[in-house]
């Protein structure tokens, strides 16, 4: 079964586009179109409506197609097509950032912006090497990430990222970089609910890369508060904790990657806020504009950003930048996001619902072929068992039954599938959600 192609794409336009991250011959014998949004919907050409669990991809927390962040858009694309933020400035830029700052903990008041995920990890590993330099402290080069975590495709993704198959093709333009062991163990967590009562020692592991190496050549450690694109990976009770003392011992910092559990994904502006750990840096993307306009960017805490304010007046404080950083379009949608967020108690809701949607997660448990169930916020990730010979074919497979069988998008990493609706979902969504999984999963050989 295919989705109906729009009229307006012919067989070759359909080869044109490469898609990223897609088996692009198979896609174009069974292409998987959606040409509409709204509210927890898409649809297709013939007016299928596909419920959305996974928001986008990890995206849409909103939901589709709100209206007052589509009026901000076009508002401000009939207004400020576009100005630079190179030693020039508009409104809309400082107001995100002012918005998103208040959202973050402690002193992490200052916002960087790039486009992207990527860029935004770039940028903050690029800020901890040039900080700890203008304080005079230029060894400090090394970046350390972590076994399984997802940190994009720039540069740092590549070469702090963990994940293996997008490193391993690149490794050759990749910097140096450490990797702490992966927080998840299956032979000790499996299905655990929420964070896992195993594996805070695991952060210790941060010693020996420091005995390693000498603390004087590390700059900083970047991980994802809960890892996310590689399967949904609650931190151990009390492992981002010892994270933070360590890098702190040691004069590292500390880099949350926050791309995904931003934004109320876990029940609170950042996951920083709902373990209680206050990292020196956060990146963002994704949900900051609810998916509409690529934005992302990185929180900095005040004592590094101070740091670069003291050079003359006519002299640039850091070298990076991106023609896009703070684009007109991007913050206006950031910050009707976030006004919209808060109007309607998006994050509580996030909370509210938690342990709900945790309890349809896991009642799955016992179904054909799970392997493993996991969940914290409105996040959960259902594992699994590999077909014989063929890992992430069953999770394939499933993708596309859901589609065309059971007209529900759902996010696959290999053999895992990854709900993260929007936050606006109700329980007969969420049921619905997990409920055609089942199905899906029961029918299968
Ligand atoms: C934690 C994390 N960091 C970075 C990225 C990369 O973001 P982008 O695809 O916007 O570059 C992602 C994307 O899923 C992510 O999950």
């Amino acid at each position: 079964m295919t989705s109906p192609i729009p009229a307006q794409l012919t067989t070759n336009q359909l080869e044109a586009f490469w898609l990223p991250f897609t088996p692009n011959s198979e896609f174009k014998r069974n292409p998987r179109i959606v040409s509409r949004a709204e509210g927890m919907y898409y649809f297709d050409a013939e007016g299928r409506k596909i419920l959305d669990s996974s928001a986008g991809l990890w995206c849409c927390n909103a939901g589709h197609c709100r209206a007052p962040i589509v009026k901000a858009i076009q508002d401000t694309a009939a207004s400020l097509d576009f100005a630079p933020n190179f030693q020039f400035g508009h409104p809309k830029a400082f107001e995100a950032a002012a918005k998103i700052a208040n959202l973050a903990p402690g002193n992490l008041n200052h916002v960087f912006f790039a486009n992207s995920g990527s860029e935004a990890a770039d940028t903050a590993t690029k800020i901890a090497v040039a900080w700890h330099r203008a304080r005079g402290d230029g060894t400090r080069t090394r970046i350390v990430g972590r076994e399984r975590a997802y940190h994009g495709v720039g540069m740092t993704g590549i070469s702090a990222g963990g994940l293996v198959t997008t490193k391993k093709w690149f490794d050759a333009l990749a910097f140096p970089a450490d990797h702490l062991p992966s927080t998840y163990d299956r032979a000790e967590q499996a299905f655990s609910n929420g964070m896992p009562q195993w594996g805070a020692h695991l952060a210790d592991a941060l010693e020996n890369i420091v005995a390693l190496h000498d603390a004087s050549n590390i700059a900083a450690v970047i991980v994802e508060p809960m890892a996310g694109s590689t399967g949904v990976l609650p931190p151990p009770k009390g492992y981002l904790e010892r994270l933070r003392a360590i890098t702190a011992k040691h004069g590292i910092l500390l880099i949350f990657d926050e791309v995904i559990t931003g934004f109320g994904r876990l029940g609170a502006g950042f996951a920083a806020e709902r373990f209680g750990v206050t990292p020196d840096m956060i990146t963002f993307a994704k949900a900051v504009t609810s998916g509409t306009v690529p934005l992302g960017g990185v929180i900095v805490d005040t004592r590094i950003y101070q740091q670069f304010m003291t050079g003359p007046d006519h002299a640039i404080d850091m070298f990076h930048g991106y023609t896009y950083s703070g684009h007109p379009l991007a913050t206006a949608a950031a910050c009707a996001t976030l006004d919209l967020y808060r109007d309607e108690g998006l994050f509580e809701r996030s909370a509210e619902l938690e342990a709900y949607f945790g309890a349809a997660a896991h009642a799955l448990r016992g179904v054909r072929h799970v392997a493993d169930i996991r969940n914290i916020g409105l996040a959960a990730a259902i594992d699994l068992e590999p077909m014989d010979g063929a890992p992430g074919k069953r999770g394939f497979e499933t993708m596309k039954s859901m589609f065309f069988d059971k007209e529900v998008m759902v996010r696959i990493s290999g053999d895992c599938i990854a709900f993260s609706p929007p936050l606006i979902v109700n329980k007969a969504e969420i049921d619905e959600m997990f409920g055609r999984l089942a199905e899906v999963l029961k029918a299968q050989a």
